[in-house]
């Protein structure tokens, strides 16, 4: 959601915080700001909309500060504008916020009624104002900031400055992320890895009702009773360079371009295809004893998920659930001890998929986790980590974390069938010798996407879109249907094909593109009568086709071809075309591709 960053050193920090900013953006970005200290007093900038209008306002301020901290937002309690933008100062206290503060309106009421008034709609704002209540009431600034925080209920990650205290960052954080960087010149604070990672590689993943003193010289972690901490600092391997565009239009086109760098990462060296197995480092669940595997995701990782229903249960014979992680935890769940949990998540750190882990954790269940992020909440709250090593993803479309996700599935799923005993040697070592070679073939794939350029030009101005897939490929179709809908602002739905005659077959007409992932393999058949349904009705039919398909031409308008591979590794080719087709699409009708309207990278309020 929103992203924070913080920096206590001895250079000017005004361009660093606005650089940190700038690869936090994707958390937010309806207004940002910045609150830097000088002459022991915080100097606040802000501007509404997109970071570039705060870099010209700090550009005319020229501020010299060598404290400072940033923000950019996405509203949750106030609308987008330049009084709702954060920093939020009242009396002698700025403060940043990422999360929500659920108890606001009765501590506004409160705060009210003692004279308070409010410069904002927001629920920050009352941190500000709790903690100056405090200074006033005498206490030390430490000890007011952590009196605050026991007043406040709900999620935050907070960054203070006070007044008079021209060395000190105070933060502290409850169900949202935040992290500080550590280095012998300064120290930082930030939301997430890529905002400080060309500054240091020290890292200290602050845990809930963590609160840190961050100084120039000194960090000291503390829990809410003012006792000191240890908190193991970690260093991050991501290279800095691997958060910028590196030549690219947008960060999603980079990130489209890494994936068989990404999906050969996630692979490493967790196979073996003398053993005929795959590797799972920290997880030691005896399959034989799971009842039922349970996923829950959101969004892309929630049709990762999907996919990864269908290989578990072909590969292991282990039953498996998908579960939306929004709707989970709500539904009084039939979960307990003799399941598995699989919460699958990019950035480990999505508000509604830990409400879903930690309710299965409550019944009794072992939890084990699909994340990039390393050290982010969900990877804390784990039992055992299969990290997907996909690198920083900072298009708001996810796109190599998807495919890394579905390599970690594949991993699983040799992993447990091997020792369920469904799956035997020469069965897994085919599926390891044709898994190693999907990255060259996703090569194969991303060198020629020239027909997906002129598909894109000849059907960027449709109003809706259609998108059909069967068995395995049907979540494919609701990930290319997400993919455009995000980015383009296209309506797009995703159907299993089967399906399209229950219902929106009404929909179809000559001014409806229809895309259709029908690769070779069982269903076939099926799905080209489904195709065939819908020329019928002069619908406009994309089809994503093996290569080698001599029928198919006659039944579709256009034909984007893949390499001819196993069912159970088509979702890691099928997806690829479908990404650059609404790349494109999007870039043609000028949209803002890696910041696309409303959306924000990681979700972490509910
Ligand atoms: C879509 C997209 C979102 C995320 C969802 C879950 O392109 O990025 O749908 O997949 O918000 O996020 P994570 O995987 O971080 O839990």
């Amino acid at each position: 959601m929103c992203g924070i960053v913080g920096y206590v050193g001895n250079e000017a920090c005004a361009n660093i915080l606005l650089d940190g900013l700038a690869r936090l953006e994707y958390r937010g970005y309806d207004s940002a700001g910045t609150a830097i200290m000088e002459s022991g007093k915080t100097g606040i900038l802000r501007a509404e909309g997109k970071l570039l209008n705060l870099r010209k306002r700090v550009d005319e301020a020229k501020p010299a500060g060598t404290v400072g901290i940033g923000h950019t937002r996405w509203a949750t309690h106030g609308r987008p504008s330049e009084v709702n933008a954060h920093p939020h100062k009242y009396g002698r206290v700025t403060v940043v916020h990422n999360g929500i503060i659920e108890n606001h309106a009765e501590l506004r009421a409160e705060l009210e009624s003692n004279g308070h008034e409010f410069a904002s709609e927001t629920d920050t704002e009352i941190v500000a104002h709790l903690i100056d209540d405090e200074l006033r009431g005498g206490k030390e600034s430490e000890d007011a900031f952590r009196a605050a925080l026991k007043r406040v209920r709900g999620a935050y990650a907070l960054c203070v400055l006070v007044d008079g205290l021209d060395d000190t960052i105070y933060a502290a954080r409850h169900d949202a992320p935040l992290i500080l960087g550590l280095s012998d010149e300064a120290n930082y604070v930030a939301s997430d890895i890529p905002a400080i990672l060309s500054r240091t590689r020290d890292m200290v993943f602050l845990e809930e009702h963590d609160m840190a003193v961050v100084r120039r010289d000194k960090v000291v972690v503390k829990d809410l009773e003012g006792n000191e901490v240890e908190r193991e600092t970690k260093k991050i391997l991501w290279d800095a360079m691997m958060a910028e565009k590196g030549g690219h239009k947008h960060f999603m086109l980079k990130e489209i371009h890494e994936q068989p760098r990404a999906v050969t990462d996630t692979i490493g060296d967790r196979l073996s295809p003398k053993d005929a197995d795959a590797y799972i480092d920290g997880f030691e669940a005896d399959p034989g004893k799971i009842r039922k595997l349970v996923m829950v995701a959101c969004g892309t990782s929630w049709h990762s998920a999907l996919v990864g229903k269908f290989l578990i249960e072909q590969l292991a014979r282990i039953p498996v659930e998908v579960d939306l992680g929004s709707e989970y935890r709500y539904r009084d769940p039939i979960v307990g001890d003799s399941d598995l949990i699989l919460a699958v998540s990019q950035s480990g750190e999505t508000a509604d998929t830990l409400a879903a882990l930690r309710e299965g954790r409550r019944k009794g269940a072992r939890v084990l986790s699909i994340v990039n992020v390393v050290g982010s909440t969900i990877a804390r709250e784990s039992d055992g980590v299969l990290y997907t090593h996909a690198g920083p993803e900072i298009g708001v479309a996810s796109t190599k974390a998807f495919t890394t996700q579905l390599v970690a599935m594949v991993l699983l799923g040799i992993h447990l069938g091997r020792r369920t005993g469904t799956l035997d040697h020469e069965q897994a070592h085919e599926l390891i010798t044709d898994l190693m070679r999907i990255p060259e073939q996703m090569v194969e794939v991303l060198d020629h996407s020239a027909t997906i350029n002129v598909i894109a030009r000849r059907y960027a101005t449709a109003r809706d879109f259609l998108y059909l897939g069967r068995g395995i490929n049907y979540p494919i179709a609701l990930e290319g249907a997400l993919k455009l809908k995000e980015i383009s602002y296209i309506h797009a739905e995703g159907y299993p094909a089967g399906e399209m005659k229950h219902g929106p077959i009404a929909l179809i007409d000559e001014h409806m593109p229809v895309v259709v992932i029908t690769p070779r393999g069982s269903g076939y058949e099926k799905i080209v009568s489904n195709l065939s349904e819908v020329r019928a009705r002069e619908g406009k039919v994309i089809a994503i086709a093996s290569r080698g398909d001599p029928d198919i031409h006659d039944v579709v308008d256009d034909v984007i071809q893949i390499p001819d591979v196993r069912p159970e590794l088509q979702p890691l080719l099928t997806v690829l075309p479908l990404q650059i087709l609404a790349y494109r699409i999007a870039d043609i009708r000028g949209t803002d591709v890696d910041q696309p309207r409303n959306l924000a990278k990681s979700v972490t309020v509910e």
